[in-house]
């Protein structure tokens, strides 16, 4: 591949495609996702040990696989073309970042049509497809609907005590842009979000990291994961849904200041958040500028249970976590 292919600005050309959680609690994760935040379950699969879910006509968009980690264990992202995945290898390769092809049986467990893995920063399984597996079964699903197209279905927030180089690797790899800052004093410690984008979504991937000491103290790979709800009746009523259901909110019903959108952060059962939103904004990249916030939220979002503090981040209190992050340095493919 020459350089003028591997220079070329793929931004627009990526977008979150689908997300794979492993949990013990499967049961716990369909009543979740089907009666809580209304997805679509896929009770015809044949896979023992892992639920699917849908949100559109991609055969799945949600997967929980059974195993102990109660995290994240792919992350999906979806490219535009094959001129668009060579790009992306190309660069890959010249940094010697290994990509792994799926096998056929990977592919389809995904639902997808092949897959290419790399590791990512904090050995984050990152799997770029071109082609979903798509069905035109109906959609029985308790929201009436989600937005998922152009922009991909949704974003993730990461801690990272290297955040600079978490951030160089989404520009350098997929042409990341960054949207804004938000920077939030809590408990005398300084934390700093960076909100990038691929595509119009506002931020597909939100870097989030302590200033005065280089803690990490999320226990898991993935902070929160946001889905976006095509109404605000959807977003209301699945927040009441999740309520009735007895889900704790780390954060109830707010909004951003810098994308606008509406949302509220509940805990899912493997004790990370999903972030339920609706109408955030799309950015319009001729008069866009990047700015700075000094909160995370303009209102709301307060957490159902204030003994306990949620702020950005989940179990920010875990001091163990924290300290044994010290020791073991974060994972960085470059
Ligand atoms: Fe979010």
């Amino acid at each position: 591949m020459n350089s003028t292919t591997v220079d070329q600005d793929i931004f627009g050309s990526v977008r979150m495609g689908y997300a794979v959680i492993e949990s013990n609690k499967l049961k716990e994760w369909k009543t979740f996702l089907q009666q809580g935040l209304g997805l679509h379950f896929n009770t015809d699969e044949k896979l023992i040990n892992e639920l699917s879910f849908r949100m559109d006509d991609h055969a799945k968009r949600l997967m929980v696989q059974k195993g102990s980690t109660e995290d994240f264990i792919a992350l999906g992202w979806q490219v535009k073309d094959q001129k668009t995945l060579d790009i992306i290898l190309g660069r890959l390769a010249e940094r010697d970042i290994a990509v792994e092809k799926s096998t056929q049986a990977e592919a389809e467990q995904r639902g997808v049509k092949a897959f290419w893995r790399i590791l990512g920063p904090k050995k984050q399984n990152i799997e770029l497809f071109i082609q979903a597996d798509l069905t035109e079964q109906p959609l029985q699903m308790l929201s009436s609907g989600f937005i998922t197209a152009q922009a991909g279905m949704g974003h993730v927030a990461i801690t990272s005590r290297k955040p600079l180089k978490m951030q160089r690797f989404w520009q350098e790899i997929f042409n990341a842009r960054v949207s804004d800052y938000v920077e939030q004093e809590m408990s005398g410690v300084t934390l700093d979000v960076t909100f990038l984008r691929l595509n119009e979504r506002h931020h597909s991937v939100a870097i989030a990291t302590t200033r005065e000491i280089t803690l990490d103290p999320i226990r898991t790979k993935v902070q929160h994961m946001n889905v976006q709800a095509a109404s605000l009746d959807d977003l209301s009523q699945a927040f009441q849904r999740c309520k009735q259901l007895g889900y704790e909110m780390a954060h109830e019903i707010g909004q951003h200041p810098n994308d606008k959108e509406l949302s509220f952060y509940v805990i899912s059962p493997s004790g990370f958040e999903i972030e339920f939103g609706w109408a955030p904004l799309v950015v319009d990249e001729r008069t866009w500028k990047p700015t700075k916030y000094f909160a995370i939220s303009s209102w709301g979002h307060k957490p159902e249970n204030p003994t306990k503090l949620y702020m950005f981040s989940t179990n920010l209190s875990n001091l163990k976590q924290g300290i044994s992050t010290v020791i073991h340095p974060e994972y960085s493919p470059i």
